[in-house]
């Protein structure tokens, strides 16, 4: 349908620059608080401070995680939205408009709370309001009338967040909200606005916590569906939970983790390539989904290929994620940042790091890192962080790469960089992946155009910001009337 994608801001035009500036200056030391927002009054745990992941010395707020009381409240007070379809669809993008004014404490929240550079943020915002536009653009006419749970990670703390719930509110659902526990500020935030615009607040709850939280609200047979994004193995967590608790058939949409690869054979244009490879690898640093993790580059091209890649790298900027002149931002907490660096420790360990960066002092940074590998089969799991592994391959061993990639059990997002159309043809058909991208980067689907979403081990699909996603959230005797 028609739909207008969110504008967004150009960053290379002075007068928007200085506007962004103004909006979220008021927000620079500002101090938020989240709880749960529930029906009636809460009691929650007590209150914990929120850092920012680039300077420990700044705290953006602090949060009170909602206590398994709140979680057994929510539940009874729960009351699917009942409104009818053009209402949910108004209000619905009436949220959109207020994310959008609000745009400057966003991108503070953003910046403060998730670590995220401007260029990050305004990707961020933009999809968060895509999302709810696409959503009430598509409203189906048959209400779902269930409860759905929406479990989202830290690194999309608010267009993952907002698309959940979207999605289960624009089918009529009531919506049990459990983000992740690294950003409860910005989802709450995001929770008043949608309030403010009109969803009643027995339809929309926020439920603050980890995972003992997302736990009681996963396995309650009260809950017709779940909502889910994050690593796989939580993914398996809930489903074993839902198929102990739940009723057989209750729909677990789950959008997981990857082990994304990029083929760069040798007729690829080189500056093209290391382009998409940067991107697709260190912006965010490297904590998407959809991030490169393994790059296969053609034996012929391999070593110049490096160099510039290489050479790209010491032109990134690691820092304080408010400032424009920042490429890559922090990961998310230490427990992050360990996970990572002992993995790198161990290829340190064993002579195959390539090329690594140099770090600021303070904040959980992790330096953009090239490691040398045999091939994709040698990650053992996802590595959420800037690092890049590289592997090359013979002219005549395309399809051992291929069989490889497709032997990981996921298959999320892949690229392909060459100028030869056959093989487009032949390696976009042979790999098993939802999004695949060629000679460009792999990162950044944009809703309605590009619905994103795996398979495999990376997701149940249908894909987010598709056609087909909210007809998952309707009940079985409706997701036809909806498809
Ligand atoms: P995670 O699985 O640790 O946590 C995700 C959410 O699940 C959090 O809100 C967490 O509190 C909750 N949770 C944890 N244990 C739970 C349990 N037993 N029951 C219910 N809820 C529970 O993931 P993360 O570290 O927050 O996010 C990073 C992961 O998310 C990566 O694997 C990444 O690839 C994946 N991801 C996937 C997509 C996608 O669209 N496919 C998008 C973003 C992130
Ligand atoms: N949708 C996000 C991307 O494409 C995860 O990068």
């Amino acid at each position: 349908p028609e739909r207008p994608n969110s504008m967004g801001f150009d960053l290379g035009h002075q007068p928007t620059l200085d506007a962004i500036d103004a909006a979220r200056d008021p927000f620079r030391s500002h101090r938020w608080q989240a709880g749960p927002l529930l029906a009636e009054e809460a009691s929650p745990e007590a209150e914990e401070a929120v850092v920012n992941p680039a300077d420990p010395h700044d705290v953006p707020g602090s949060v009170a995680p909602a206590s398994a009381a709140d979680a057994e409240l929510s539940l009874a007070r729960a009351q699917p939205w009942q409104a009818p379809a053009a209402e949910r669809a108004a209000v619905l993008n009436r949220a959109a408009d207020l994310y959008e004014a609000h745009y400057g404490e966003l991108f503070a929240l953003l910046h403060r709370e998730a670590g995220k550079t401007l260029p990050d943020a305004v990707a961020e915002l933009r999809e968060a309001v895509d999302f709810l536009r696409y959503y009430a653009a598509n409203i189906p006419d048959a209400a779902s009338a269930g409860i759905f749970t929406c479990i989202s990670p830290w690194n999309f703390p608010l267009a993952i967040f907002s698309g959940q719930i979207a999605a289960a509110l624009a089918t009529g659902n009531a919506v049990l909200a459990k983000p992740a526990p690294q950003t409860p500020l910005i989802a709450h935030r995001a929770v008043q606005l949608l309030h403010e615009a009109g969803v009643p607040r027995d339809a929309l709850q926020l439920l603050p916590g980890g995972p003992a939280v997302g736990a009681a609200l996963t396995s309650d047979p009260r809950v017709s569906g779940v909502a889910f994004t994050g690593s796989t193995a939580t993914a398996q967590k809930i489903r074993a939970a839902m198929a102990a608790n739940m009723r057989p058939g209750t729909p677990l949409i789950a959008e997981t983790g990857g082990l994304n690869a990029m083929i760069v054979d040798s007729t690829a244009l080189p500056e093209q390539a290391v382009q998409a490879v940067i991107e697709s690898a260190f912006q965010s640093a490297g904590q998407r989904c959809s991030a490169l993790r393994c790059l296969y580059l053609q034996e012929d091209i391999a070593e110049d290929v490096l160099t510039m890649l290489k050479g790209a790298m010491d032109a990134l900027n690691l820092g304080n994620p408010w400032a424009l002149s920042t490429d890559s931002g922090p990961v998310i907490d230490e427990a992050a940042r360990k996970i990572i660096t002992d993995h790198v420790a161990g290829a340190r360990a064993e002579g195959r790091v390539l090329k690594e960066l140099a770090l600021p002092p303070e904040g959980t940074f992790v330096a953009p890192t090239l490691i040398k590998v045999a091939g994709i089969g040698a990650l053992e799991r996802e590595i959420f962080g800037p690092v890049l592994h590289v592997a090359t391959f013979r002219s005549n061993e395309l399809d051992q790469v291929i069989a490889a990639i497709n032997a990981t059990g996921y298959g999320l997002t892949f690229g392909l960089q060459t100028r030869i159309d056959d093989r487009v043809q032949h390696v976009t058909e042979a790999v098993h992946a939802g999004n695949i991208y060629v000679n460009r980067n792999q990162i950044g689907a944009i809703v309605g155009s590009q619905p994103f979403g795996g398979e495999g081990l990376s997701g149940t699909g249908p894909k987010a910001g598709g056609p087909n996603y909210m007809a998952r959230f309707c009940a079985p005797d409706r997701q036809q009337a909806a498809a």
